[in-house]
């Protein structure tokens, strides 16, 4: 039985013709897939901790998440101007772009708060209270936009019958609602075909478990789970068609940071010829950096690996690296799939283009 897509992440004004104040509504991405729990919060403690943790989390969210916990922090201020306020604005901002590194939508969706907050200085208090909520909630509306327009794109690059490979979860949950490397497996069932997943389990917080088994299998996709080192052996029995990954990142010349093991990922489709896309917005893209050896990689504490989940599964003490996310090189991607459509290597001015005309 196919149900309701699910709200990732939702602005609950307190009262019906006043945007603000208000609280944010998420799913608590911990808490699943045994239980499906909405935290609700108006504090901006809160929302850093909701990222930090991943109760929250998969880069549109996080922005999402961000841009409204500014919204928080300031609703009840008494800042005597807009000046004033503005000030607040930036130092909410500061504090939320210390909760994770890696997501550049995360300082995209800081970026556009700190600009209204700039652009809108000289109003009074409660106009400037206004116009950030009006910012932070068309984020998210144009984040949805474009999680159809990705879906649609890249559906077309699905046949009936044909089986996707994915790792992480960069499906509904990750964004406001649609997914981006989901959203073509959503869009091509909408329109009658039979497309199947195999989903990795993605260690260590097993985001393809937990997360897109449970979102696929409630929107009644054909999911099969498969341990990460599992993905080899799959993709050599012709099980694969093509590889649909999400990002974090992407560099201007294409390198992508994902999830980690994604790079391993796209390796493996490279020397089993099998298509490796990766699908984000625009405002995923980082033109700042040249190449993919700039992105901030995220590392996570030692007991996400040694005691995953409460279970101790390693010697205490021993040594850990633990990298979050991976890069996976330009010359492994056969194509980026953005809102403005399939972009081809070399990736330079394609995404140049893309940036310069985001929906
Ligand atoms: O650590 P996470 O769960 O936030 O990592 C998420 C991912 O790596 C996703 O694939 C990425 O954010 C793309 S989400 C559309």
């Amino acid at each position: 039985m196919r149900m309701e897509p699910i709200k990732t992440i939702e602005w609950i004004a307190d009262q019906p013709k006043r945007l603000v104040p208000g609280m944010i509504r998420l799913v608590d991405q911990t808490r699943l897939p045994g239980e499906l729990i909405l935290m609700e919060t108006r504090d901006l403690r809160q929302v850093w901790t909701a990222i930090k943790t991943l109760q929250v989390r998969g880069a549109p969210a996080i922005g999402i998440a961000a841009a409204l916990g500014v919204v928080v922090a300031v609703q009840d201020s008494r800042a005597a101007t807009g000046a004033a306020l503005a000030t607040e604005v930036e130092q909410a901002a500061d504090y939320l772009a210390t909760s994770r590194p890696t997501a550049v939508n995360l300082f995209w969706a800081l970026d556009r708060m700190r600009l209204r907050a700039r652009a809108d200085s000289r109003r009074a208090p409660a106009d400037l209270k206004a116009r950030l909520i009006e910012e932070a909630l068309a984020i998210l509306k144009e984040d949805l936009a474009m999680c159809r327009a990705i879906g649609r794109h890249g559906a077309g690059l699905l046949k009936d019958g044909q089986t996707v490979l994915t790792h992480c979860n960069a499906g509904g949950l990750a964004t406001s609602q649609f997914g981006t490397a989901l959203a073509p497996i959503y869009m091509a069932q909408e329109q009658g075909k039979h497309i199947r997943v195999y989903a990795d389990e993605t260690r260590p917080l097993l985001q393809g478990a937990r997360l897109t088994a449970w979102e696929l299998m409630r929107a009644g996709i054909d999911v099969t789970l498969i341990c990460d080192n599992m993905a080899a052996q799959v993709m050599k029995a012709g099980r694969i068609d093509l590889v649909m990954v999400g990002a974090d990142r992407i560099a201007a010349n294409g390198d992508s940071a994902n999830k980690i093991g994604t790079y391993g990922v796209a390796v493996l489709a490279h020397a089993h010829r099998i298509p490796f896309y990766v699908l984000a917005p625009s405002s995923t893209f980082d033109l700042k950096l040249t190449t993919g050896d700039a992105i901030p990689i995220e590392e996570r504490g030692a007991e996400e690996i040694t005691c995953g989940f409460g279970k101790r599964t390693a010697p205490e003490h021993v040594k850990v690296y633990a990298p979050a996310f991976d890069v996976t090189s330009a010359r492994l991607i056969t194509a980026i799939i953005c809102e403005r459509g399939i972009l081809k290597p070399p990736f330079g001015k394609a995404i140049k283009k893309a940036v310069d005309r985001r929906l």
